[in-house]
Formats: structure tokens, C-alpha cells, sequence
């Protein structure tokens, strides 16, 4: 089955110049998949991220979440949709610096009818599958990228979502706390069977997905699956970089 379904999607932001940022993109995510979207900097990765995450609205094309093309929703369907169905993690964190670590992980829960024990016993749950128990007490300033990220996974999966998203999850960690991040990832995706589909130019942080699209100049360029051998699939990414171009910084 098909948790997201995306169809000729296109973003035309309008301007004194028009530019097209995603150009008829399409592609399907299986439930269960780990996918992660690549491309030279400024492809449309980050818009079409958006684009599903419905933070942005495309100009052309459809897209389908469970079913469902969130665009065609009213303003207060959507915004329960958003809620039950998808989860964010972004680059640099977005936690709500007025809120302790633990309101920050119940914050999405809070606006729906969850009873406080049903919200507790999901709490105790996530946070001890993310080791971060330790730090419900917290302000968000006393805890290092690495456990913020961790905070930020926990809020975005609490609420058990269809598909979870993440833009660049890793560009503001040290390398340990990128390895610790990703192979959350992988248990997330695992054991909870968490659909997830994120953006990154690092090979090492996209050798963790199932499968790789590459996008670039908006437009669904190839796509690579990993198979038995890391090592292999390692390579490949690197050698599609290096073929679509781009910065430097993006294939090393
Ligand atoms: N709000 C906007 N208005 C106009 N153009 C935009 C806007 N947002 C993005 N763009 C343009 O759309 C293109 C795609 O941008 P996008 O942020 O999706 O790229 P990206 O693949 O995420 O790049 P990066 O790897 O650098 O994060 C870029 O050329 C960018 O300049
Ligand atoms: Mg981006």
C-alpha cells in the first residue's frame, strides 16, 4: 500500500521573475519504506518537502497522503490532518524554547482530545524507545543538538503519524550525534514501522534509507535502492551526485 502517492507535482513561485521550483515531479512511498530525497542544492528538495508537509501549496499536480490530497481539505480538516497523519523534523530543531522538553514532546497531543493518561503512557513509552527520559525536566538550552534532535523525533512521532518527514534532520549535528540520530531513524522505521521520507545531501546520512530519489532542476531524475551491500549502495549515491553536479560540499 501507498502512503503517499505525489503526481506531476509543480511549484511555480511567481515573482518579477516566475520560477519553477518543482517541475512535474512524481513518485509513491510504500508504507514501511525509509526514503531519502537527494539532489543539488536548490533541485526543490526543501519545496517539495513543504509541498507534502503542506507548510507550502503546489501550483500544479496532486498529491495523496493515506488517501488523502491535503490540499483539497478545509483550513480546519487540515489542520487536524497534519496532526494525526504526519510528523516534521527539521534542521535546526524547532523546539519552543518557553516549554520544557517534555511540554515540547506533548505539545501536538495537547490540541487534540488525549486524555493526560493515554498522553503519559505514549510520553513514558517514546521517550525510553529515544533514551531520553533523562531529560523530561529540561529547558530546551540545557540539552546538547544531538539530544534536541532526539526531543524533536519524539515529538514527531508521539501521535503514531502515517509519514514522517525530515528536511536536512542531521545539518546542524557533530558527527556521533549524526550516526546516533540515524540509526534512531532506522529503529524508528523498523520497530514502529514508521514510513519516513527525508532530505539530506550526505551520502553517509542517505546510506541509511531504503531507497534514494534524486531530484534536479525540479524534476524526478533517478532513483537507487539499497539492497544487501551498504558499502555498494554507499558508492552509488556518491557516483549520482558527482553526476548531477552541484556544490562541491554536496558529495563529500
Ligand atoms: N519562497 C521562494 N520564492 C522564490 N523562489 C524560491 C522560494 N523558495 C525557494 N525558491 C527557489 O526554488 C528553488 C528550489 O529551492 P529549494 O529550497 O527547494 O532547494 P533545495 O533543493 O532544498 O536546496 P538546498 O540543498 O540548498 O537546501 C531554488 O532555486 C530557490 O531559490
Ligand atoms: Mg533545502
Amino acid at each position: 500500500m501507498n502512503v503517499l502517492e505525489v503526481k506531476q507535482l509543480e511549484k511555480i513561485y511567481f515573482g518579477k521573475v516566475n520560477y519553477a521550483a518543482l517541475n512535474g515531479v512524481s513518485f509513491d512511498v510504500e508504507q514501511g519504506d525509509f526514503v531519502g530525497i537527494m539532489g543539488p542544492s536548490g533541485s526543490g528538495k526543501t519545496t517539495l518537502l513543504n509541498c507534502i508537509s503542506t507548510i507550502d501549496v503546489p501550483t500544479g499536480g496532486s498529491l495523496e497522503i493515506e488517501g488523502t490530497n491535503p490540499h483539497g481539505l478545509s483550513d480546519r480538516d487540515l489542520a487536524k490532518f497534519r496532526r494525526n497523519e504526519l510528523g516534521m523534523v527539521f534542521q535546526d530543531f524547532n523546539l519552543v524554547d518557553t516549554l520544557t522538553i517534555k511540554e515540547n514532546i506533548l505539545l501536538p497531543m495537547t490540541l487534540d482530545e488525549v486524555s493526560i493518561e493515554e498522553m503519559n503512557n505514549r510520553l513514558r513509552t517514546v521517550t525510553e524507545f529515544l533514551g531520553i527520559t533523562q531529560l523530561l525536566d529540561k529547558r530546551t538550552f540545557e540539552v546538547s543538538g544531538g539530544q534536541a534532535q532526539r526531543v524533536a523525533i519524539a515529538r514527531a512521532i508521539i501521535h503514531q503519524p502515517s509519514l514522517l518527514l525530515a528536511d536536512e534532520p542531521t545539518g546542524n549535528l557533530d558527527t556521533k550525534s549524526v550516526k546516533d540520530v540515524m540509526n534512531l531513524f532506522t529503529s524508528v522505521n523498523k520497530d514502529l514501522q514508521t514510513t519516513i521520507l527525508m532530505v539530506t545531501h550526505d551520502p553517509y546520512v542517505a546510506s541509511f534509507c531504503n531507497r534514494i530519489i534524486f531530484i534536479k532542476d525540479g524534476k524526478f531524475h533517478n532513483e537507487i535502492h539499497r539492497g544487501e551491500q551498504k558499502g555498494e549502495f554507499y558508492q552509488k549515491i556518491i557516483d549520482t551526485l558527482a553526476f548531477l553536479g552541484g556544490r562541491r560540499d554536496d558529495i563529500q
